[in-house]
């Protein structure tokens, strides 16, 4: 009998009484092999640095990365991109450093290869902003525009030297207009077919990015409004998304991950290949600052914003809580 007239005809909380039953009935739930730890090497240092906006997470050194993707594997999380971050005195205009044998991501590569081998996906950023001078994802032309043509061209050799460097995965970040197909050409004619790329296929022009810039050290002239996406855009993630798989793109990925579920979700209900999401610098640093502050449960909030975007229709998901998160749910708590 109900207490007032026929209402509640129906009664959901039933289906939430006991922390059994809720988990009995979860739609969703997080894994470590849903996880990519996003890191940083940095040529040249000794000691690891610490990045002041974001908290826990640093700069490594060749040995401390070696040590990290250790600890990733025994987490079980599923892989590890790695950014390079050149000595100051090795960024120049056309991101040199970003092509040599010897530059720092793929002495990287081999490093965190040797060290786990195959246990972990190893995946690199595959783009120019680490190593210009002008922070600029490209090379500018005579105007100081990012030429888009004359930047494939940088990133084919860049996709070259990753992969022989043996990556399993090039993640181009830069959205430049044929990205994808260029490096997959570049990968298949030096005999690296088997290298897969993950596309970041709508990656949006986002004031998220901010502790980035300090994590790469970054001193970016302007901005990125005439490459990456802008914020008011949803359909056009689609149009993006067609092209990379037309070119041949592998897994595809929607960053920044928060602000825009909703393009997420559209790419997840679209597509046939896996879907990545990265939780990007801006979006961890916010709630570490809220949590410092007794704002906000921060391990609660951390996995309330994983499970949105699992929830969301992602398979994969970068963040730099990967690791902590890994260990967390390993202890099934
Ligand atoms: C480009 C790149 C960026 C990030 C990943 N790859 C910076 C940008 O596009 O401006 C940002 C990641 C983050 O903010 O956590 N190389």
């Amino acid at each position: 009998m109900s207490a007032y007239g026929s209402f509640p005809g129906s009664r959901p909380r039933r289906l939430r009484t006991t922390p059994a039953m809720r988990r009995m009935v979860a739609e969703n739930r997080l894994h470590p092999s849903d996880l990519i730890l996003p890191a940083f090497v940095r040529e040249g240092i000794s000691e690891p640095l610490a990045i002041s906006a974001m908290p826990g997470v640093v700069q490594h050194t060749r040995d401390t990365l070696r040590k990290a993707a250790v600890e990733a594997v025994e987490a079980g999380v599923a892989g590890i991109m790695l950014f390079g971050v050149p000595a100051d005195e090795n960024k120049d205009a056309l991101g040199t450093a970003g092509t040599e044998p010897d530059g720092i991501l793929q002495v990287a590569i081999r490093d965190v290869k040797a060290e786990v081998g195959d246990d972990l996906v190893i995946m690199s950023d595959l783009c120019l902003d680490e190593y210009t001078d002008h922070g600029h994802c490209g090379v500018l032309d005579e105007h100081g525009r990012v030429d888009n043509d004359a930047t494939l061209e940088r990133y084919a050799e860049m996709a070259q030297v990753q992969a022989d460097a043996g990556v399993h995965v090039v993640g181009p970040s830069g959205m430049m207009d044929g990205q994808v197909g260029v490096i997959r050409d570049a990968l298949d004619e030096t005999g690296h077919e088997d290298v897969s790329i993950l596309a970041y296929t709508a990656k949006y022009t986002s004031a998220f990015y901010g502790p980035f810039r300090e994590a790469v050290a970054s001193s970016l002239q302007g901005d990125r409004k005439t490459y990456q996406q802008d914020p008011a855009n949803a359909r056009e993630s689609l149009r993006e998304l067609a092209l990379d798989l037309e070119e041949g793109a592998d897994m595809v990925m929607v960053k920044p991950a928060g602000p825009y579920l909703d393009v997420l979700y559209r790419v997840a209900q679209a597509v046939d290949v896996p879907v990545a999401a990265y939780q990007i610098s801006g979006e961890f640093a916010m709630i570490e600052a809220a949590a410092e502050k007794g704002w906000i449960e921060r391990d609660r909030a951390i996995l309330e914003t994983l499970l949105g975007i699992k929830r969301a229709g992602a398979d994969t998901i970068l963040t730099y809580w990967a690791t902590e998160v890994a260990g967390w749910l390993r202890e099934t708590r």
